[in-house]
C-alpha cells in the first residue's frame, strides 16, 4: 500500500506548483458549483458548511484576479416534493417557488454571492436533459427492465426505499427503513421488510411491477477507474473509498426512471416515465450556467465544453457516488468537460451530536440570522474546515471564544485602537519602521493563498491569526492612546497609527474571502475598495482616514442561548414526516429522528479514578497510513498509524466488520500510545485505537475535530 505521507506530499506539491504556474502564466477561468439544495426544506447550518466553504473559495479566486463563475440552483423534483405539495393542498410549482425565495433570502443573509441561482425545473434544464439522454441512448447505455416496487395505493405512489418502514428481515428489529437496518447493518430491498408500512399513509404497500430504464454504468468502468484514480480530481480518501466500494466489482446498473405519478420531467421517448431526480439534478449545474450565459450574452460552450475552463464541484460526502461515478460518466458520454475537481466535505454535528430538533441544535439559517452576525459563522466554519472529509462540530462555547478572541480581540482591535487617532493625523507618507511586521506578513501571503487554494481554510486562519498575534503587542507597547495626549508627539502617533492600520488592512485582505463585510468596512475607513490580493503586499500611505465606525460586536452567550431556545421544536408543531437533514439519497445515516429514538444502553460508570490514573494512559491523535485485511483473522484489520514525525505504530484492531480498510486510510483516530506491546499470531500490536459501540458491525472509531494533528496528546 502506498505511503500516505508520500501521496500527500506529491499531490500537494504538484497542486501548489500547478496553481503557482497557472497564477503566473495566465488568468484562470473557473466554474464553481455547490450542491443544489432540495426544495423541500429550509436551509440549515449543516447546509451552510458547504455554501460558506464554496463562497469563500470563489471569493478567494476572484480576489486573486481570476475569472470565476459561481452557480447553484434549487433541486426541485422528486417524490418528497410531490407528496408535500399534495399534503399542503397546493401545486408543486407554488411550493418550489416559495422555497426558492426562502433559500435565496437565507443565502443572501450569509453573504453567499452566487453569480446565478436557478432551478432544476427550468426550460434550459429540460433541453439539456434531452441532450444527455440522446447521448446515453446513442452510446447504447440505456436498457429497460421490469422492476417490482412497493406501491402505496392510498397515496397513489410508488415508494422510494426510505418511505417504507418495517421489521428487519435479518435481525427482526422493528421500525427499520426500506434499504438498510440501523441495528444490524443489513442491506436489503424494501420488499424484503417484514410487515412493511408506507410512511406517507401508514398503509400496507403492495408490490407492483413497472418497466424502468437503467444506465449500464459498467460499460464506463475503465474510464471511471482511470478518472477517479488519476490522483488529479479527488481527495485521496475519496479515490480509495471508490476503489474499495465500487470499482473492485462490476458497477451496478443505475435505475434512472420513475413511473407516474412523479414530479419531474417526462422522458420524451418513454411516455408515462419520468427521469429520476438524480438524473436532472446535476444537469442543473449546466442549466444554471446557461441561464447566466443568456443573461450576459455569453456562450455556454465557453464554460462547459472548453478544456481551458476549470470546473469545480463542492459537495458533502453523502452524495459522493452521484458526483464521482454517475456524473463524470454522464458528462463523458454527452461530450461536456469533466470536473477538474470534486471537493468533498464532511458533515456538521452540533455539540458533538447529529442536529436534533428537540435539543434545539437543528438550527435554521433564518433562526441564526435573527440572533447572530453571519460573519461569526463564516469565520467559525473557516477556522474548522480542512481539505479532508472529517466531520466538523459546532461547539457553542468554542464558537463564542473564537469570535471574541480572534475577530474582536485580535483583528478589529488593531483598528479600534488606532483609527480614531489616525482620523486626526491621516496616514504617513512613508511607512514607518514596524520591526519588519508588514514585510513578514506580506511574505506570508503565498502560504495563506496556497492554503485557501487547497481548501485548508483552518490553516489559512491559523496563519492569519499568527500575524495578528505579532501585530497586537506592537500596538499595545506603543500605546497610541498615551501619545495622543501629548501634542509634541503627533509624529510618533501618526507613525504608529499608520503601521497599525496597515497591519489591520493586510489581515483584512487575507480575510476578505471569509469576511466580505469586514473588507467593505475597512475599505470605507480607508477610502478604497478591497478587491485584489495584491493589496496585502503594499502599504497604503499619505491618505486621510475616515471616522471609525463600529465593525464587529462581541458575541454574547445569551444570544447563542436564545437562538437554541428558538430552534427547539415545540411538541405541537412537530410533523410526522421526517424532514431530511442532508440528502434523501442516504437513509438513516443523516436522519436526526433515528438517533433520538434510540434507547440509551445504560452501562454503569466505572469506579472513580484520579487524574494521575488518567494521565498514565497516553492518548494520541494518529493518522491511519495504511489499513489491510489480516486474511487469517476474522475480526482484525492491521493498521499502520502515524503519530507525527517519524513515529509509527502497527496496531491490530477488531473493527473488520465495521470498516472497509480503504475508507480508513487518511483519517485521524485516537490511539492508546503507551499500551504494552502484545505479540499476536499475526505480528506485534503496538497500541490500540479507541472506539465505542457494542461490537461487530456496530463499532465507532473516535476521531478529533478537524485541525487536530497526528501526535497531539488527548487531555
Ligand atoms: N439535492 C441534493 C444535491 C443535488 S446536487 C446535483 C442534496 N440536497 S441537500 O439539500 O440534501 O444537501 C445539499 C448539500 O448540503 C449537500 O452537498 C449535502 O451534503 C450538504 N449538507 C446537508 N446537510 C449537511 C450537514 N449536516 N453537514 C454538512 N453538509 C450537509 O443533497
Ligand atoms: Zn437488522
Amino acid at each position: 500500500m502506498a505511503n500516505l505521507k508520500q501521496i500527500e506530499d506529491a499531490t500537494s506539491t504538484a497542486g501548489t506548483r500547478r496553481a503557482a504556474k497557472a497564477e503566473t502564466l495566465a488568468k484562470r477561468q473557473l466554474l464553481v458549483t455547490a450542491a443544489l439544495p432540495y426544495a423541500n426544506g429550509p436551509i440549515h447550518l449543516g447546509h451552510l458548511v458547504e455554501y460558506i466553504q464554496t463562497d469563500i473559495w470563489v471569493r478567494f479566486q476572484k480576489l486573486r484576479g481570476h475569472r470565476c463563475l459561481f452557480v447553484c440552483a434549487d433541486d426541485t423534483h422528486g417524490t418528497a416534493i410531490m407528496l408535500r405539495a399534495a399534503k399542503e393542498g397546493r401545486s408543486e410549482i407554488e411550493l418550489i417557488a416559495e422555497t426558492q425565495q426562502e433559500h435565496e433570502r437565507d443565502f443572501a443573509g450569509f453573504g453567499i454571492a452566487f453569480d446565478h441561482y436557478g432551478s432544476t425545473n427550468s426550460d434550459e434544464n429540460y433541453e439539456l436533459c434531452k441532450q444527455f439522454w440522446a447521448s446515453l441512448r446513442a452510446a447504447g447505455l440505456i436498457v429497460e427492465r421490469e422492476v417490482s416496487q412497493l406501491f402505496d395505493a392510498t397515496a397513489g405512489t410508488f415508494l422510494a426505499d426510505r418511505f417504507v418502514k418495517g421489521t428487519c428481515p435479518r435481525c427482526k428489529s422493528p421500525d427499520q427503513y426500506g434499504d438498510n437496518c440501523d441495528k444490524c447493518g443489513a442491506t436489503y430491498s424494501p420488499a424484503d421488510l417484514i410487515d412493511p408500512v408506507s410512511v406517507h399513509s401508514g398503509a400496507t404497500p403492495e408490490v407492483r411491477s413497472a418497466p424502468h430504464l437503467f444506465v449500464e454504468l459498467e460499460q464506463l468502468h475503465a474510464f471511471l477507474a482511470e478518472w477517479t484514480q488519476s490522483g488529479e480530481h479527488l481527495q485521496t480518501e475519496v479515490a480509495n473509498y471508490l476503489k474499495g466500494h465500487f470499482l473492485g466489482e462490476p458497477l451496478r446498473d443505475w435505475d434512472i426512471s420513475r413511473p407516474a405519478p412523479y414530479f419531474g420531467f417526462e422522458i420524451p421517448d418513454s411516455p408515462g416515465n419520468y427521469w429520476y431526480v438524480w438524473f436532472d439534478a446535476p444537469i442543473g449545474y449546466i442549466a444554471s450556467t446557461w441561464q447566466w450565459c443568456k443573461q450576459h450574452g455569453e456562450d455556454l460552450n465557453d464554460w462547459w465544453k472548453n478544456p481551458e475552463t476549470e470546473i469545480h464541484h463542492f459537495i458533502g460526502k453523502d452524495i459522493t457516488y452521484f458526483h464521482t461515478l454517475f456524473w463524470p460518466g454522464m458528462l463523458k458520454t454527452a461530450g461536456f468537460t469533466l470536473p477538474t475537481k470534486v471537493h468533498i466535505h464532511g458533515f456538521l454535528n452540533v455539540a458533538g451530536e447529529k442536529m436534533s430538533k428537540s435539543k434545539g441544535t437543528f438550527i435554521k439559517a433564518e433562526t441564526y440570522l435573527q440572533h447572530l452576525d453571519p460573519a461569526f459563522l463564516r469565520y467559525y466554519f473557516a477556522s474548522k474546515l480542512g481539505p479532508r472529509l472529517d466531520d466538523l462540530d459546532l461547539n457553542m462555547d468554542e464558537f463564542v471564544n473564537k469570535i471574541n478572541a480572534d475577530l474582536v480581540g485580535k483583528v478589529v482591535n488593531l483598528a479600534s485602537r488606532s483609527a480614531k487617532f489616525a482620523a486626526r493625523t491621516g496616514l504617513a507618507e512613508k511607512y514607518p519602521d514596524d520591526g519588519g511586521l508588514f514585510k513578514q506578513a506580506a511574505a506570508a501571503g503565498e502560504d495563506i493563498a496556497a492554503a485557501y487554494e487547497h481548501c485548508d481554510y483552518a490553516k489559512a486562519m491559523r496563519l492569519i491569526m499568527e500575524l495578528a498575534d505579532r501585530a497586537n503587542p506592537y500596538v499595545e507597547n506603543a500605546q497610541p492612546w498615551v501619545l495622543a495626549k501629548d501634542p509634541a508627539r503627533t509624529g510618533e502617533l501618526q507613525a504608529i497609527c499608520t503601521a497599525a492600520l496597515n497591519l489591520f488592512r493586510q489581515l483584512v485582505v487575507y480575510l476578505a474571502p471569509v469576511l466580505p463585510r469586514l473588507a467593505e468596512q475597512c475599505g470605507e475607513l480607508l477610502g478604497e475598495k478591497i478587491e485584489h490580493w495584491s493589496q496585502s503586499q503594499e502599504p497604503l500611505l499619505g491618505k486621510s482616514v475616515n471616522a471609525f465606525e463600529h465593525m464587529l460586536a462581541r458575541v454574547k452567550k445569551e444570544d447563542v442561548d436564545a437562538m437554541i431556545e428558538d430552534s427547539k421544536e415545540k411538541e405541537a408543531c412537530s410533523t410526522s414526516t421526517p424532514e431530511v437533514v442532508g440528502s434523501g439519497a442516504v437513509s438513516g445515516a443523516s436522519d436526526p429522528w433515528k438517533d433520538s429514538a434510540e434507547p440509551l444502553q445504560a452501562e454503569p460508570l466505572a469506579e472513580t479514578c484520579s487524574i494521575d490514573d488518567f494521565v498514565k494512559v497516553d492518548l494520541r491523535v494518529a493518522r491511519v497510513l495504511s489499513a489491510e485485511h489480516v486474511p487469517e483473522a476474522r475480526k482484525l484489520l492491521k493498521l499502520t498509524l502515524s503519530l507525527g514525525g517519524d513515529v509509527q505504530k502497527t496496531v491490530f484492531a477488531g473493527i473488520k466488520a465495521a470498516y472497509e480498510p480503504e475508507a480508513l486510510v487518511g483519517r485521524l483516530v485516537v490511539c492508546v500510545a503507551n499500551l504494552a506491546p502484545r505479540q499476536m499470531k499475526f505480528g506485534l500490536s503496538e497500541g490500540m485505537v479507541t472506539a465505542c459501540g457494542p461490537g461487530g458491525a456496530e463499532v465507532y472509531l473516535l476521531s478529533p475535530d478537524s485541525g487536530a494533528k497526528p501526535g497531539q496528546r488527548v487531555h
